[in-house]
């Protein structure tokens, strides 16, 4: 099966809801539907109404949230929920970021939890797994990917897997402008991919979109999309300007 590829891009803390209707204004008069595409949008809690609104005539594009908390309501004070994420529009849910692993101390505990909440509120997880530079020096590459993998998957069943997205994401590469080359992210990604079919068959592992991110830019996007296994990308900084955006999702 030949994937739709899926652009994804991730704001993190940037971009007020003004600063996000002057970027869709921008980007949407340069960005004709794209069939053959799906993009996502994760901007923060807070300007996600906004996004939501100013995409309201491209309903092909989808709106995501970055985090949810690990219980769907309750006294979490400023905390965000699922069930709100998904009251306001939003179609995908990220969980394990790295700095979400690395800054505030996500355990793969938590990835569990949160990936069973998001399947059951009916919303797409968007799974992230990747390895340290330290991690990587010392071959553990395919170790740690794989163990966050099954965390992520442990308490799904085989039909929830199969509509989820994988992204691969090595820490060392977000942020940094080191990105991995077309070859290790195919490896990788063909692991990964491996590590699906024994999970849940050939056939909904084929259609489960995995995903490349750490220092995509309108330079590196194709050949990293050309990569085998490579179905989409997942772009921090390069996503934040409306024209660097728009050549990224025509890669
Ligand atoms: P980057 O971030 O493109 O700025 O490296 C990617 C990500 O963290 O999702």
């Amino acid at each position: 099966m030949h994937l739709k590829p899926v652009i994804a891009a991730n704001w993190k803390l940037n971009h007020t809801p003004s600063d996000a209707r002057a970027f869709l204004q921008r980007f949407l008069a340069q960005a004709p539907k794209l069939h053959e595409r799906t993009l996502i949008f994760f901007p923060s809690a807070i300007t996600l109404t906004t996004v939501v609104d100013g995409l309201k005539d491209r309903p092909e594009i989808w709106v995501g949230v970055q985090n949810v908390h690990l219980e769907a309501q309750g006294a979490f004070t400023g905390e965000n929920s699922v069930l709100m994420a998904r009251d306001v529009g939003a179609r995908v849910v990220l969980v394990g970021h790295s700095e979400r692993r690395h800054v505030f101390g996500e355990t793969d505990a938590m990835t569990t939890k949160k990936m069973a909440l998001i399947a059951q509120a009916r919303l797409t997880p968007m799974l992230c797994v990747g390895e340290t530079l330290a991690e990587r020096e010392s071959g553990q590459t395919t170790e740690v990917v794989e163990r966050q993998l099954r965390a992520g998957l442990s308490e799904l069943d085989d039909a929830q897997i199969g509509s989820i997205m994988l992204a691969y994401e090595p820490v060392w590469a977000i942020g940094t402008g080191r990105t991995a080359t077309p070859e290790d992210a195919g490896e990788i990604h063909g692991g990964l991919r491996r590590a699906l079919v024994s999970r849940v068959g050939e056939k909904a592992a084929a259609g489960i979109p995995i995903l490349y991110g750490g220092s995509v830019n309108r330079g590196n996007a194709s050949q990293l999309l050309a990569a085998p296994d490579v179905d989409g990308l997942l772009v921090g900084g390069a996503s934040l300007d409306a024209d660097s955006w728009a050549s990224i999702v025509r890669a």
